[in-house]
């Protein structure tokens, strides 16, 4: 199977979450033996389409432009087997450089009007490629894509109502820009996304549990809103765009109890925490005055606001420390040592936290 990636994400790897799925998703089609192919839109001259219908009227199949669609791009699309349109969703739908390169492809259509189902078509000129949809989105909730998989079911004439045109997949992944603070996580949703590439290749759909698993919430709702916002703050306070942020190794620093609950069960380790049990109380004085605790068991993290009823490590300290160390700022070790921070208790509990 012959398979064309085209990826509109403007930002490069690294930093483009696209791409980071688009990468499983083609580790997956190669191991079922597809022979792939990735063409990076932002690298490409892409002109828009002038409605001049020369590939309809005149020269039927063939664009009247020159650039990389007719050079490089129509020819690869019209050879494919499977086309992976992956963008990151834009005022939710997919970028304007995804849409110029769709348009583009009319060439591949003849003009005539044909009517299937209730709705019209244009039939094909010659062959067709399968599709797959492939976006991320910064929102957490899966709604978010509601209009770009109208658009896709509409345009890849899902349910058959239009012959040799087909969809077979939808793989949409929320909290893009979050997915990757939660190592766990994205540990299993870009296995699943692999996974999802090798059953696109050996059964021509994805399953739904393979679907579910690359669509796991990261965690509530509110907490990755709550973590979103924080990680902003922490741009805008360092004058930071968010790749710099990330490439200076700069970790969140929370400013609130709340943020500092957030980042602390965000950064919980379940690998690290295998077989632990216990409460964690934190009592807070100074910048933000207030009490939190955290109930670890089996591999997993509940935390809550106030005085637990009993505690196996109990943490004293300015809240401005613990921020301190969670933002990589200062030595935790240290920090007990030289008395900015007392516990009292099962200190190894506190293991449970990072990479
Ligand atoms: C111009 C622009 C529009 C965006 N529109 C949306 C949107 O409508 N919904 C959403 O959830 N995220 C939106 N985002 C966030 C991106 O989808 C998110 O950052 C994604 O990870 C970008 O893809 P990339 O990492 O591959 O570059 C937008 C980002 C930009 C720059």
């Amino acid at each position: 199977m012959k398979v064309l990636a085209v990826n509109s994400s403007p930002r490069p790897k690294g930093q483009s979450r696209t791409l980071l799925m688009l990468e499983s998703l083609l580790k997956g089609m190669k191991e079922a033996g597809a022979d792939v192919e990735t063409v990076n839109l932002r690298e490409k001259e892409v002109r828009y389409c002038t409605g001049c219908y020369t590939c309809w009227a005149r020269t039927p199949g063939r664009c009247a432009q020159r650039d990389d669609i007719t050079r490089e791009l129509l020819p690869k699309f019209l050879e494919a087997d499977m086309v992976i349109y992956a963008s990151p969703l834009y005022q939710y739908t997919v970028t304007a450089s995804m849409k110029a390169f769709i348009e583009r492809t009319l060439p591949a259509f003849l003009p005539y009007l044909e009517q299937s189902r209730g709705a019209f078509y244009h039939p094909l000129h010659g062959r067709y490629p399968v599709a797959v949809m492939l976006s991320v989105a910064g929102f957490p909730g899966l709604e978010v894509f509601h209009q770009l998989s109208g658009w896709a079911n509409y345009l890849f004439g899902r349910n058959g109502r239009q012959p040799g045109v087909k969809l077979a997949a939808e793989i949409y992944r929320t909290s893009s820009q979050m997915m990757v603070f939660v190592a766990e996580k994205l540990e299993d949703i870009l296995n699943a996304t692999r996974q999802a590439g090798r059953e696109l290749v050996e059964e021509g759909r994805v399953k739904p549990e393979t679907l579910a698993r690359i669509q796991q919430p990261l965690d509530e709702d509110a907490t990755v809103l709550e973590m979103a916002n924080l990680s902003w703050r922490s741009c805008i306070e360092a004058g930071l765009t968010p790749a710099q942020f990330e490439k200076r190794g700069r970790a969140l620093r929370p400013d609130s109890l709340k943020t500092l609950m957030t980042v602390l069960k965000i950064g919980f380790n379940p690998k690290k925490a295998a077989g632990r049990k216990g409460v964690l109380q934190f009592n807070f004085t100074r910048e933000v005055t207030g009490s939190c605790y955290f109930r670890v068991a089996d591999g997993r993290i509940a935390a809550f606001e106030g005085q637990a009823d009993r505690a196996d490590l109990k943490v004293d300290t300015a809240f401005e420390v613990w921020a301190d160390i969670i933002a990589g700022k200062i030595d935790g070790a240290q920090a007990f040592l030289d008395g900015k921070c007392r516990a009292e208790g099962d200190i190894g509990l506190l293991s449970i936290f990072g990479k």
